[in-house]
């Protein structure tokens, strides 16, 4: 059987360009002991893969040129020779960016489809999901009344992260990247103030909806968003450190603005994660989250684009802030 994979071809640059990537097609080879054949149906493009493209130590390998680029997927056993899986199951695991995986059972998940859209599983109910659970519960400890300020707020993490907040009874303001992501996130989302970074003061936006100050700052974007937002952390604020996008293509190190002083002046915590450190909690977020989003209270958003051979073009857009909610391509 053919099978169209996805590598990288160059290590990127910079922001990363479509070119840095190529289409092959492969034979699927034999299937073996323990190994499941998985047709993918959804495939992930996530920021940290910019990280793992590049040459160097990280908490991660980095990838391989010229083999299919690792990511998460949902698909369907097509053929099966582990005794957990049965063709027509429903599976997520680490697929790749290619149409078919020949992967080792004991890495899939089974999905029930029953549960909600596949696509959740690498969605709201999937990494991103968790993410956003962990660092607003676990790491930021959010408490009813606090004021939260959320970048990229109206990503995959960021929605949830909004949401999760309102659920816990905080005041939510988001800060995202364009007008519909502000309209969307105040008014399907219900999060109490918006902030387009691109087209609004930052600073004076922050001051007008958080005159009380920030008591939790949920950062996935890093840079000067991160700078202008320290200055009106509130005195124990928390910081869950979740990503750090705008300086994923930079080539050099940014130096940080001085402000260490605020953490002393403010008893300030920041504190980073990482969502694989929460294996522990990872059964009862998603029983949360699931929970909450059949009550209707946790609203699942996809951007989705059609076509394997689309795949760098979708993780590209993550750059360029394309997407509303959990971008996905499908094949
Ligand atoms: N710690 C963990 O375990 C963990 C796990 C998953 C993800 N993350 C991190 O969480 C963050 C969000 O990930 P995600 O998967 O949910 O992606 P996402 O938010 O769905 O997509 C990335 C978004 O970042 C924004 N962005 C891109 N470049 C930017 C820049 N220079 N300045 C400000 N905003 C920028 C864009 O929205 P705008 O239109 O608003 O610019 C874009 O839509 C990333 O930093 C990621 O690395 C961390």
């Amino acid at each position: 059987m053919r099978n169209r994979q996805i590598v990288m071809t160059t290590r990127p640059i910079g922001v990363p360009k479509v070119e840095d990537f190529s289409m092959v097609t492969e034979n699927v080879p034999e299937i073996g002991d323990q190994m499941v054949l998985v047709g993918a149906q959804y495939l992930s493009v996530d920021p940290y893969m910019r990280g793992r493209m590049r040459d160097r130590p990280s908490y991660a390998p980095p990838f391989a040129l010229n083999t299919v680029v690792p990511a998460a997927g949902v698909g369907v056993v097509r053929q099966s020779k582990h005794p957990g899986f049965s063709e027509g199951d429903v599976v997520l695991g680490p697929l790749g960016w290619q149409e078919a995986a020949l992967i080792e059972g004991a890495h899939l998940q089974r999905i029930d489809p029953a549960w909600a859209p596949i696509s959740t599983a690498l969605g709201v109910l999937g990494m991103p999901g968790l993410t956003a659970y962990v660092g607003m519960i676990h790491v930021a400890e959010v408490q009813l009344g606090q004021t939260v300020v959320v970048s990229a707020a109206a990503g995959a993490v960021g929605l949830v992260a909004c949401q999760v907040g309102k659920i816990l009874g905080a005041r939510v303001i988001g800060i995202a990247g364009s007008e519909a992501k502000t309209q969307a996130l105040v008014n399907e989302f219900g999060v109490d103030g918006a902030i387009n970074y691109r087209t609004d003061d930052v600073d004076d936006s922050l001051g007008r909806l958080c005159p009380e100050g920030v008591d939790v700052y949920f950062d996935n974007v890093g840079g000067v968003i991160t700078d202008i937002l320290f200055e009106h952390l509130s005195v124990h604020a928390r910081v869950a450190v979740c990503g750090q996008i705008s300086g994923y293509n930079l080539e050099t190190t940014r130096q940080m603005p001085d402000m260490l002083w605020r953490l002393v002046s403010h008893r300030i915590r920041v504190e980073g994660f990482l969502v694989g450190d929460f294996a522990d909690q990872r059964q009862e977020a998603l029983l949360r989250l699931s929970h909450w989003y059949h009550d209707g209270k946790l609203i699942s958003r996809e951007h989705i684009v059609d076509g394997l051979e689309r795949l760098p073009e979708a993780f590209l857009g993550l750059f360029s802030g394309e997407n509303i909610g959990k971008q996905l391509v499908r094949v």
